[in-house]
């Protein structure tokens, strides 16, 4: 069992796509374990992309993030990581391959609807980042 960060950023919440995206994680089989919206501050932001701090993109991608509501999900389920990855596809709309998110909806590099954890090891460092513990719902599975 597994569990991934994934953000429907803020073009998603303005572009109405929450209902589109998240059912797509819900008929893949995955649990959901927490939900939320919230306007991430500069704070919130700068920590989960600090691993882009210096880059040319750096700057624009924190005032994307910050600028309007965005939907946090934590999935659980078998090869959870994996699984939000293939379902998002990649970064670029433009690239990424029809039936996936960013394939079926999106265009840009910057403005590309989701983000989603990359390794179980990042999963729980940013889960951790938008969720207080008692925020995450454990409940038994029926499938
Ligand atoms: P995400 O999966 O959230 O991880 C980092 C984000 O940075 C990425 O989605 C894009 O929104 C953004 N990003 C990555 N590369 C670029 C780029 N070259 N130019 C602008 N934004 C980028």
């Amino acid at each position: 069992m597994q569990r991934t960060l994934i953000l429907l950023k803020p073009d998603a919440v303005q572009r109405r796509l929450v209902g589109e995206i998240t059912a797509r994680f819900e008929r893949k089989g995955l649990r959901l374990a927490g939900l939320k919206l919230v306007h991430a501050s500069r704070e919130l932001a700068e920590k989960h992309y600090a691993v882009h701090k210096g880059k040319p993109f750096y700057e624009s991608l924190l005032a994307f993030l910050t600028s309007g509501p965005t939907v946090a999900l934590v999935w659980e389920g078998r090869e959870a990581v994996a699984v939000g990855r293939n379902l998002m596809g990649v970064t670029d709309g433009a690239k990424s391959p029809p039936g996936t998110i960013r394939g079926d909806f999106a265009l840009s590099v910057q403005n590309n609807l989701v983000h989603g954890s990359d390794s179980a090891e990042n999963a729980a460092t940013e889960i951790a980042l938008w969720f207080q513990p008692d925020e995450l719902v454990t409940y038994a599975a029926t499938d």
